[in-house]
């Protein structure tokens, strides 16, 4: 698959297949995250790929608490809380909460960690991490497997290092479900990149006809609002 394909199409894939996954294909992704930049070239980071089925229950376990956690006591997700019955509703059939209600029959998780030691005081620790993530969903996107980067299972952390045998002085990124999709890939929707990029100060916008060759623009703008 040619990159800005992959790029241009990848987006968060929630509702996965069960069937399982070739670890050959585990074991590609995972050789592509580790290509990613890093600190110092000191590539402080740990992936732990979870199969097992009691263990996937668990974390399902606290990563339904987390979801709940999320949507309950922040502000601005609380105001786009569902209201009508229809709403709370529509919200149980969201990706989001299928992926929570059937993340153990997701075939493979791979919780994605950094070792803080290897990291520079200077360095936020996801800065180590979240380049490899993003390798790793790219080159499943490329092989057709989904993936999307979750992170609620952070607000159970103690529990998830202490059941998983995390030590302390590992900072748990992301976690991330990969499987088979039932859905279809991209192409993802974003704003478009004019909004959000200036040019020599801050505010000032950036003429577009400066940017990508014309084959890109065309990929970026399939993805639009
Ligand atoms: C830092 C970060 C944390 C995220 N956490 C979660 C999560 O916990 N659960 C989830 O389902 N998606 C999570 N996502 C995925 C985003 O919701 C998704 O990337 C975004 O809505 C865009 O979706 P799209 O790529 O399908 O367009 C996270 C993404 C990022 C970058």
């Amino acid at each position: 698959m040619e990159l800005f394909e992959a790029i241009y199409t990848q987006r968060a894939m929630r509702r996965l297949k069960p069937d399982p996954v070739p670890d050959e294909l585990i074991w590609q992704i995972i050789d592509a995250a580790i290509h990613a930049p890093n600190g110092g070239n000191l590539q402080p980071w740990n992936f732990l790929v979870i199969k097992d089925y009691a263990t996937k229950l668990q974390l399902q376990e606290y990563y339904i608490d987390g979801l709940n956690s999320v949507t309950r006591p922040n502000q601005q997700l609380a105001s786009n809380a569902p209201r009508t019955p229809e709403e709370m509703e529509r919200a149980k059939q969201s990706p989001a909460r299928y992926l929570a209600d059937h993340l153990a029959e997701v075939p493979v998780l791979i919780l994605c960690s950094v070792r803080l030691e290897d990291v520079a005081s200077t360095t936020p620790p996801g800065a180590c991490i979240f380049p490899a993530v993003q390798n790793l969903m790219l080159a499943a996107r490329a092989l057709g497997l989904g993936t999307v980067l979750t992170t609620v299972i952070r607000h159970r952390e103690a529990d998830v290092r202490k059941f998983l045998g995390i030590p302390d002085g590992v900072w748990i990124g992301t976690l991330i479900p990969v499987g088979w999709p039932v859905g279809k890939f991209g192409p993802n929707v974003r704003k478009p990149a004019e909004q959000v990029t200036f040019l020599d100060r801050w505010g000032q916008g950036m003429p577009r006809d400066a940017g990508a060759p014309a084959k890109n623009r065309e990929l970026a703008g399939a993805g639009r609002r």
